[in-house]
């Protein structure tokens, strides 16, 4: 594998390199694998403190005093993350946990369709292929890396209840151009429901803007908190029309009333809520979060764009061939190369301290705002002594 052209000699915003010391695993890895799980900072560490001091300290009484207070405290930062009000936001377990609560609210009788892309993340999928009656309509990819946003609208119609895909599909970086999608989806009368959770946090994300009717997110990846919990936006004019068929006392109007004779939804998004959240996840996705907002969406979008630009010049002119956009606005900081042997080399780079992933024959490398060029070149400098066998054409 020889390299051929000259790479570029900064990213923009610097500044952000700052950041390099909140995330211990960047002093003896080079980490690039936060489309799969985000950095751990000294942030949400030191949160993690303020939750067993709590519970140490106070037991029961941490809940009702500080936790509950906590809980707002999340929605709040992901009303703030994306532009919108807190009572369009809830705190569900998963992305699956919140599309089977969005997904249980719509009546499949008159229309039975739910349009979704063939490359959208399979849980996402499979929310509706198991719903007795409803009929999955997959848009296909010509290419296997992304849909033409114009295409959506030849497989949505009067069938259609739900038209439900990714903001960033997960196994190519492709960026959708939701607001095309979502015309598509509401001339057709049908909700338009988006997994945005390799979008939130790496690039600026306002749901409303984009035409979303719901999108879905998560703490794990790019916003730096960790498993356990999901965030659900819901705009606010869709909350009251959606009832959901499943119900927990966390989405009950009265929930500290204990009336088990009767039960009304909350009129705020946190009607989709399913029982006590995780707290430890919680906290740890309050400091990730934090982190986001002040490093900002936008630099950390330049940023990434331009550690993706860098990787992917690289990789071309080492000849490895890749599973991603050929419009550089279309992609993310999500770099798939075709590597027949992708477990064996992404074992090799592990061992020389360099974390990436695979998905199939795909060595999948994901570089956040926190990494850097250094880091670039210590990943290609491994990949060519790693034995990387060729997907498709010369690695
Ligand atoms: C796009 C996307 N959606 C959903 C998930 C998983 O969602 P959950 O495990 O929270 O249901 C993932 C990855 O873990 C993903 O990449």
């Amino acid at each position: 594998m020889a390299e051929k052209l000259v790479r570029m000699s900064t990213v923009p915003h610097p500044e952000l390199e700052r950041w390099r010391s909140e995330f211990p695993i960047l002093e003896n890895r080079t980490y690039l694998n936060s489309c799969s799980l985000g950095a751990l900072s000294h942030r949400s560490m030191g949160y993690l403190d303020e939750y067993q001091e709590l519970w140490g300290t106070m037991g029961a009484s941490a809940w009702y005093e500080l936790w509950i207070g906590r809980l707002r405290e999340l929605r709040g930062r992901v009303a703030e993350l994306w532009n919108a009000s807190p009572s369009e936001i809830a705190l569900t377990p998963s992305v699956s946990a919140a599309l089977s609560s969005v997904g249980s609210a719509i009546d499949y009788t008159r229309r039975n369709r739910v349009v979704v892309a063939e490359l959208d993340f399979p849980t996402q999928i499979y929310q509706w292929m198991v719903k007795p009656g409803v009929e999955v309509v997959r848009v296909p990819s010509d290419d296997g890396i992304g849909i033409p946003p114009e295409r959506w609208a030849e497989y949505i119609d009067e069938r259609t209840a739900v038209v439900a895909t990714s903001h960033v599909f997960y196994s190519t970086g492709y960026i959708q151009e939701l607001p095309t999608i979502a015309a598509a989806a509401h001339a057709a009368g049908a909700l338009f429901v988006v997994d945005g959770y390799q979008a939130a946090g790496q690039m600026p994300v306002d749901p409303r803007a984009l035409g979303a009717d719901v999108y879905v997110s998560g703490p794990l990846k790019w916003l730096l908190g960790g498993p356990g919990m999901a965030f659900l936006w819901v705009k606010e004019e869709r909350i009251r029309e959606l009832e959901p068929t499943i119900a927990s006392w966390f989405g009950a109007r009265d929930q500290f009333q204990f009336n088990a004779e009767e039960f009304h939804f909350r009129d705020d998004a946190a009607r989709f809520e399913l029982g006590t959240p995780a707290i430890p996840t919680m906290y740890t996705a309050l400091g990730g979060i934090e982190i986001i907002l002040e490093a900002g969406p936008r630099a950390i979008r330049d940023r990434v764009a331009a550690l993706t630009e860098d990787l992917v010049t690289r990789l071309e002119g080492a000849g490895v061939s890749l599973r991603i956009a050929s419009e550089a606005e279309r992609r993310s900081g999500i770099v798939m190369l075709k590597i027949e042997n992708a477990a064996e080399v992404v074992a090799r780079l592990a061992e020389r301290k360099i974390i990436v992933d695979h998905r199939g024959p795909h060595v999948r490398v994901s570089p956040h705002f926190y990494n850097t060029l250094e880091e670039n070149d210590l990943f290609m400098a491994a990949l060519s002594g790693a034995g990387a066998r060729a997907g498709d054409r010369g690695v």
